[in-house]
């Protein structure tokens, strides 16, 4: 099984720019272009929030017609810049996504069982977990022992990015907990900051994609300040060979010279 991951597209609406600078639509539309060219195709894309920038259908709608030339299916979730409605509105075939309430769901249709969780806090950048959310993986994660990934917005671990470190997932603990006494969950999958990253956590490993538009920029000191950069855009490819680990593969997005070896 191939999982490609795409993360933190934040698309705009037609005809404006993010920050007046940065075409993401256009940064997504080359990341679904590399995704459509893959041998072989991956099963599934994981799309990990932050799909758009400000919870707009003008947005969304965009945000679905690139998403559309995919050659296989994808999932969503939202992150701290999605509206939960306008999402919805934008997605009415994506059944998973449901019709109220947070938009949390279990795929069981691949080799390793998919599970989405909701890390959106209406308002605030941080994400939280809450008691019913966190009770609902709980009673998820009692009904298989399959091996499973788990995906969401915000990472539940410090990735020593001082800007984001000052915004903790609130319920990270909690979720750790639940996670340390399923050990079938082979992975935590996350994107919000912009960068890759991977952590031991919760007897497991998680691990956060970076974004097919603007990273941000590497900076370990404690601190407000938080700046993007225009590094290479990247995606990633979660790769399940029977009787092995999850191996993950961060695939940077662009032109690149390459030439035969052998
Ligand atoms: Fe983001």
């Amino acid at each position: 099984m191939i999982i490609a991951q795409i993360s933190d597209m934040h698309v705009v609406a037609p005809g404006k720019q993010l920050y007046g600078a940065l075409d993401t639509a256009g940064y997504l539309a080359r990341a679904v272009d590399a995704l459509a060219t893959l041998k072989p195709t991956p099963d599934v894309a994981l799309v990990t929030g932050d799909l758009v920038n400000a919870g707009s259908p003008a947005e969304y709608a965009r945000l679905r017609a690139e998403l559309e030339r995919l050659p296989f299916p994808y999932r969503l979730i939202p992150g701290n810049h999605d509206a939960r409605d306008s999402l919805r509105a934008a997605f009415p075939d994506h059944d998973y996504l449901g019709t109220s309430g947070f938009i949390q769901y279990v795929d069981d249709s691949f080799a390793l069982r998919l599970i989405g969780l909701d890390s959106l806090d209406d308002g605030k950048v941080p994400g939280r977990l809450c008691r019913d959310r966190l009770a609902w993986l709980e009673r998820m994660l009692a009904t298989s022992d399959r091996p499973t990934v788990i995906f969401v917005h915000h990472p539940p671990y410090l990735t020593g990015m001082g800007h984001m470190d000052g915004q903790p997932l609130d319920g990270a603990f909690s979720l750790a907990a639940i996670v340390e006494r399923h050990p079938n969950i082979e992975r935590v999958l996350a994107g919000h900051v912009h960068r890759s990253t991977q952590a031991r956590w919760a007897g497991t490993m998680a691990s956060t994609c970076p974004s097919t538009a603007h990273q941000f920029v590497l900076d370990l000191n404690p601190g407000e300040r938080l700046d993007y950069a225009l590094e290479p855009p990247g995606f990633q490819l979660h790769v399940w060979q029977k009787g092995g680990p999850l191996v993950t593969h961060t695939v940077p997005i662009g032109q690149y010279e390459t030439r035969r070896l052998v």
